[in-house]
């Protein structure tokens, strides 16, 4: 029993490594959600779009798939950059896992809107 909880507790401490080292960090660790604001712009529903970086490292040149993508609400290039299918977040600038990234638009409906492209990087 306590051979078990010893080898439970170094795995645990293990995981816990890999994980601040990054080898177990990519781009599955991002997670983009929407929600609707609750307000309304040019009589369209305005929309916060969260990513939540999951690693404990930073992720930066995070890339979306914007396929489709329409907001009635201007977006800064800087938070949100639209080139075609692809959007680059916060100017490709890192988000760090104690600090989520958030940005408004407007259209009729929801976007879901993946994460393509990310760069991981551990201090
Ligand atoms: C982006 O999304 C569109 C529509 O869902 C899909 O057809 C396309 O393959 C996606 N592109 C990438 C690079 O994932
Ligand atoms: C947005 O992307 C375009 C094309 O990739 C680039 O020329 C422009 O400098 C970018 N703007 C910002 C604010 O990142
Ligand atoms: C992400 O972008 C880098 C640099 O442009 C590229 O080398 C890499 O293949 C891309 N990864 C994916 C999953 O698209």
């Amino acid at each position: 029993m306590a051979a078990t909880i010893k080898i439970f507790i170094i795995v645990l401490f293990l995981g816990l490594i890999s994980q601040g080292y990054g080898q177990s960090c990519s781009l599955n660790d991002l997670y983009v959600s929407v929600a609707k604001a609750g307000s309304f712009i040019q009589g369209k529903p305005e929309w916060e779009v969260t990513i939540v970086n999951n690693c404990m490292c930073k992720q930066e040149n995070v890339k979306l798939n914007c396929s489709g993508f329409q907001t009635v609400d201007i977006i800064d290039p800087s938070v949100l950059n639209i080139s075609g299918n692809v959007c680059l977040v916060n100017s490709g600038k890192p988000i760090t896992s104690n600090d989520p990234f958030t940005f408004k638009y407007a259209w009729y409906y929801l976007f879901q809107l993946t994460p393509i492209n990310s760069t991981v990087v551990c201090a």
